[in-house]
Order: C-alpha cells, then sequence, then structure tokens
C-alpha cells in the first residue's frame, strides 16, 4: 500500500485552498488538485506491507504535540516538478516538532521514508507553467487539531485517498 502521514484541512479551510487553486489556475494552467483531496504530506513512506499497518498505527499513537494554527499565505511554482503551491509564511514549531517526531518514530520502528528536508507545501496544481507570470496574492487560515495516515490509490483521475487513520493533537 502506497501510504503517507498528512494533515487534512476542514472543509472549509480546503474551499479557500480551492479557490486558490482556481485563480492559480486562470495564470498557470495544469490540472488542479481535487478539492476534497487537498492535504499537506508530513511523511511520505511509499510502499507499505499491510501486516506493517499496525505498527503504523501504534506509533501515531504515541505522538504528542500541542494543536497550532498558521496561514498559508505564500503561493508558488517550482519549475522542476511544475507543481503549485501553497505555503505558510514560516514554518510554525508545532509542525516542526511533529514532523520530527514521526521522523524519528518512523526510523526507530524500522519503517523507510523519503527523507529529503521537509518543506511545508499544498499542492494546488500540477503540470502547471507559471514562467514569467505574477502569482495572485492570498491568505488561508488553518487551524490544525489532528494528523493522519493516508493510503494513496492511483487513478486515471488523479489518485483517490482513504484515511487509514486518524489522530488528535494535544
Ligand atoms: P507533492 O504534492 O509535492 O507531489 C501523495 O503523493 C503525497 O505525498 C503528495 O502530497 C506528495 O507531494 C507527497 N510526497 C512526498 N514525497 C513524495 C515522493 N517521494 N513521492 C511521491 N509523493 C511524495
Amino acid at each position: 500500500m502506497r501510504l503517507f502521514f498528512a494533515l487534512w484541512p476542514s472543509a472549509a479551510v480546503s474551499a479557500g485552498l480551492d479557490e486558490a487553486g482556481k485563480r492559480l489556475h486562470g495564470v498557470c494552467d495544469g490540472r488542479r488538485t481535487r478539492m476534497e483531496t487537498i492535504h499537506l504530506t508530513l511523511a511520505f513512506l511509499g510502499e507499505v506491507g499491510p501486516e506493517r499497518i499496525d505498527d503504523l498505527l501504534a506509533l501515531a499513537g504515541e505522538i504528542r504535540v500541542p494543536a497550532f494554527g498558521f496561514n498559508l499565505t505564500r503561493f508558488g511554482w517550482w519549475p522542476h516538478n511544475r507543481i503549485v503551491w501553497a505555503a505558510p509564511d514560516e514554518t510554525p514549531a508545532e509542525l516542526t516538532l511533529l514532523v520530527d517526531a514521526l521522523r524519528e518514530s518512523l526510523l526507530g520502528a524500522g519503517f523507510r521514508f523519503d527523507t529529503k528536508p521537509f518543506v511545508p507545501h499544498v499542492t494546488l496544481l500540477r503540470k502547471a507553467d507559471c514562467r514569467k507570470k505574477q502569482l495572485p496574492a492570498g491568505e488561508v487560515g488553518w487551524r490544525v487539531e489532528d494528523f493522519v495516515l493516508v493510503r494513496s490509490v492511483p487513478g486515471e483521475s488523479g489518485s483517490a485517498y482513504e484515511v487509514l487513520g486518524r489522530w488528535p493533537l494535544l
């Protein structure tokens, strides 16, 4: 199973990000992330055998990090993968704590995951081209009360996502 840990926004936050995605699409074209699949990845595990799911659920249940809020105020484009993203102006300390705690637990339990430095972002468009374009400004506030473990199932109209577990922040 292809798995990752993520922050999953409320319907209101998803709607705000979806609006931002529409505006950006008008400028950069590409393929919009469907509103119901908008998320922020915390740790990408890739393929995990079903026999290891219980270990993942257990380690996630041990994470103790305070709830927090942040504003997504930066919108940008990465030419190398043609993604248009939304990001916080600064990474909240609690978000760093959460990612560090997850990574440490995953390492301790022998899981492999993408170890690239954490760059918090919400992908809004793929296959976009914003060269020489001025991106519209915006601001979307997000209150984070929990995190999730998600299974990604690739499909013809983009991936479908199934939430396997949800854990509250403190
Ligand atoms: P992206 O939006 O920047 O592509 C599901 O694929 C989620 O995991 C996406 O949010 C994706 O980020 C993220 N992810 C992080 N590392 C990944 C990797 N090495 N391969 C695929 N997806 C990755």
